[in-house]
């Protein structure tokens, strides 16, 4: 049995018998007390009729918020939350951006539905901006395909590459996240995510990312001359090495999905030099080379594409997320003219409903406007380097954190026992449902912080702050995640 709200979200359970006399009135509730009376009961039906399937159970006490506004999000009691994930770098230019909204609130007004299978210009520009942003970052022509999802446009991708090369089996990296589609799951490493759909026959074979800090070879990185890619190289030497049929000159995989820096997998970059060697291992062996750019594209890293620090040119991009800054979701590939072109991938090739929605198209197009007339690649590597020098100055502090690195505003914290290398995810659990409670007291403020933890481990604080965070609330950041590194590793 279900419990219903009454309109102001009170639970009906009384009865007019046991209704309380005026001699026993009690005392009226303050707001506050009305607030956690309505959410108990909020919380109670949520746990009766939503599904537990998503992520929301992660957290021991789920929470309701109901205001956002730069780099805050607000709950009822109007409490702050320094928000340092930003939806899993989805909101890049911060929340409730005014620029961004206006630009969907337009389009309601103008051309709010229409189905794909007819144009509209923001489509097209769009599409236009995409590409040619490309064509100056690779100096590659090629065409974009839109969809709703990040794990749409991966299935999406996976189609190509299957038209293409005929093949279904892919290489990834271990750590690598693709989405949670059953495609996606199955280039997606984490075993956890299809333990219980079945035999995934079309598994990708997961390669060891180079995670420099827990080098999976032992090596050290100043001397290890890519050892990794070298290990890669490998397995193509002869038919006994399992991926080269030397007699056909063929391999049975169609494409190596790649992040160039891991985000769910731990904020980890590859070192210089990584990404130029597997491509062009790849390459030798007719390989095409995927670049999931969902969650570290839109200048996350400093650069439009992340794969632009490389000097790779991928054969497809994928992207997601902060392309409507969270707002009408919208995602897409692009690929190389000679994958996409019509006569390749013709028209009916892939379909949802919702892709290249009017809405997800005009706010893209207003991101990637205001993209082009900022100096993103300028702001964000400066304001990496501030923050990165702030987790520095906190690993000085406290010998929990194993590891900092960043490459522009996607940083990692790693967190350990007090050695500095065995991986601590009890401290990091602490520290997330921590910065949740929302009362941590520093510079005469009370506030809450939203981490992300992620990495093998699941003991990695991975930062993603909004792109607009000032150089103030970083200063903020510093001391909240200081207090509240102090706090959570009391006891432990
Ligand atoms: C790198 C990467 N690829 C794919 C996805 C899946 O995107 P979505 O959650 O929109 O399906 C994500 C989501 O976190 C991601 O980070």
């Amino acid at each position: 049995m279900t419990t219903q709200l009454n309109p102001k979200g009170a639970q009906n359970t009384a009865c007019s018998a046991c209704l309380p006399t005026a001699a026993s009135q009690p005392a009226p509730l303050t707001p506050a007390e009305e607030i956690a009376r309505d959410e108990q009961a909020l919380l109670k039906i949520e746990s009766e009729v939503c599904s537990w399937g998503d992520t929301v159970h992660y957290a021991e006490k789920p929470l309701f918020f109901q205001r956002c506004e730069g780099s805050y999000l607000y709950d009822s009691y109007g409490r702050s939350f320094l928000d340092l994930q930003m939806w899993y770098s989805a909101v890049n230019l911060g929340y409730a951006n005014k620029r961004i909204n206006d630009a969907l609130k337009k389009q309601i007004d103008t051309l709010p539905q229409l189905a794909c299978q007819y144009l509209h210009k923001e489509k097209v520009a769009l599409a236009q901006k995409l590409v040619a942003s490309i064509q100056r970052g690779f100096k590659a022509k090629g065409r974009v395909h839109f969809n709703v999802g990040g794990a749409q446009a991966v299935e999406d991708a996976l189609k190509l590459v299957r038209k293409h090369t005929g093949k279904s089996r892919m290489l990834a990296f271990e750590g690598g996240y693709h989405g949670r589609t059953l495609g996606a799951s199955a280039i997606t490493s984490s075993y956890r995510y299809r333990e219980h759909y079945g035999e995934f026959g079309d598994r990708a074979e997961f390669i060891p990312f180079p995670y420099c800090f827990r080098c999976p070879y032992g090596k050290q990185v100043d001397s290890c001359n890519l050892f990794c890619a070298d290990q890669v190289a490998r397995k193509f030497e002869h038919e006994y090495t399992g991926w080269w049929n030397p007699k056909t000159n063929k391999s049975e995989f169609g494409a190596f999905f790649v992040e160039v820096l891991q985000g769910t997998g731990g904020y980890m970059s590859a070192p210089q030099g990584y990404f130029e060697k597997l491509s062009s291992v790849l390459s030798e062996r007719g390989i095409l080379m995927i670049d999931d750019e969902i969650q570290m594209g839109f200048y996350r890293t400093g650069k439009l594409w992340a794969m632009e620090h490389t000097g790779v040119c991928p054969d497809v991009i994928v992207f997601g997320k902060a392309l409507t800054n969270g707002l009408n979701p919208l995602s897409g590939i692009w690929a190389r003219e000679e994958l996409i072109s019509p006569d390749k991938f013709g028209p009916g090739s892939t379909h949802s409903t919702f892709s290249s929605n009017s809405l997800g198209t005009a706010t893209g197009l207003e991101v990637m406007r205001v993209f082009e007339e900022g100096s993103y690649d300028k702001i964000v590597p400066e304001k990496g380097k501030y923050f990165l020098a702030l987790l520095k100055d906190l690993q000085g502090k406290h010998p929990e954190i194993g590891d900092v690195d960043g490459l522009g505003l996607a940083l990692r914290m790693e967190m350990c026992e007090a050695d500095g290398y065995t991986p601590s995810r009890r401290l990091a659990d602490r520290m997330f449902q921590r910065g949740l409670e929302g009362n941590l007291n520093v510079n005469g403020q009370t506030m809450g912080l939203v981490l992300d933890i992620g990495g093998y481990n699941k003991n990695v604080v991975t930062l993603a702050p909004s792109l607009e965070i000032t150089y103030q609330e970083m200063d903020l950041a510093h001391d909240l995640l200081d207090l509240l590194i102090s706090e959570s590793k009391k006891g432990m």
